[in-house]
């Protein structure tokens, strides 16, 4: 019998982790071992997290495939069934169907300069994006991780981007300082003052449309090609697999033909950047 992809599969909380105020960070085991161990997914896909008489939303892997206790998914709580989820504990049941959408293409990095840029909740595929990418550091020449978050008590991840330190050039920002915040303050585009790379360089990016127009002016303006600039967007999705036209973005789905996309792909669409 063909799959049925509208199929969630128990899963349990096994971990819970405040990231910042309104964001955990969830640990997911399925039930069935069987299930468990044959879930593969790349960094970028997303899967749906459903609550039973609650409903489900689509959310990013932020672990990496290799990390084969759990799935990692960064929650912001936003509404019906996030704000239910944000009600449970560990041990309490969730469903899960996916992987959906096609993830980063790690291959087309090798061998380039590498400059990741994350706004907010947008590092959430980016983390596993870049665990990926620190497992094969010399498949890449300088690798730069971008990220601007509201505040020093919103920035996610703290953790993993301070041990990224060692790989590769760090460079954070928030718009609200407090005393103990020793780096950046502005815009993310502020940032990329302290960067150098190639023509050839790509970059990979996940925020918000708004810092998605900034960040593409100063992508350009170090040289970079439109077929080398991926976004990973995020639409309003119900089905996740092309059914339903939720998430169509022109004539891309966003749910099957992303949410990565090259620049090149979709710049003459007006709704991109919406
Ligand atoms: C590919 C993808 C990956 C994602 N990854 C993550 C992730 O890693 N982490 C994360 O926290 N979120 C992620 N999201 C976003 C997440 O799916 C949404 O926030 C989801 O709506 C939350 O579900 P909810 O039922 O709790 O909220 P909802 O009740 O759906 O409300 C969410 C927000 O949308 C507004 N809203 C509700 N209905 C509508 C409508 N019809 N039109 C416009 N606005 C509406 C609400 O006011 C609220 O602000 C991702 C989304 C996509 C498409
Ligand atoms: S979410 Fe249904 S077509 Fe993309």
């Amino acid at each position: 019998m063909p799959k049925n992809l509208y199929y969630p599969n128990k899963a349990k909380i096994i971990f819970i982790e405040e990231q910042a105020p309104g964001m955990r960070l969830f640990g997911i085991r399925f039930s069935d071992k069987n299930i468990h161990q044959s879930f593969n997914f790349v960094p970028g896909q997303f899967v749906f997290l459903s609550l039973l008489g609650h409903g489900e939303f689509p959310v990013s892997i932020s672990s990496h495939p290799n990390e084969k206790d759990c799935l990692e998914l960064l929650i912001r709580n936003v509404g019906a069934v996030t704000g239910a989820l944000f009600g449970l504990n560990v041990g309490a049941e969730v469903g899960i169907r996916g992987p959906f959408g096609n993830g980063f293409d790690i291959r087309k990095l090798y061998g380039k300069d590498l400059v990741v840029v994350a706004g907010g909740c947008g590092v959430a595929p980016l983390r596993s994006l870049m665990k990926g990418v620190l497992i094969e550091r010399k498949k890449f020449n300088k690798i730069y991780f971008l990220y601007g978050a509201r505040t020093p008590k919103d920035m996610l991840f703290k953790k993993d981007i301070q041990a990224w330190r060692k790989q590769c050039g760090v460079y954070l920002t928030v718009d609200e300082p407090d005393s103990s915040w020793k780096e950046n303050v502005g815009l993310i585009t502020t940032l990329f003052g302290s960067i150098r790379v190639d023509k050839a360089a790509v970059a990979v990016t996940c925020g918000s449309p708004a810092m998605f127009k900034f960040v593409l002016v100063e992508l350009k303006a170090l040289g970079l090609k439109d077929s080398n600039i991926y976004l990973s967007l995020e639409r309003r999705m119900k089905c996740g697999i092309g059914k339903c036209q939720h998430c169509t973005c022109g004539d891309k789905y966003v749910c099957l033909d992303g949410p990565v996309f090259a620049f090149s792909e979709i710049k003459e669409n007006p709704e991109v950047l919406l």
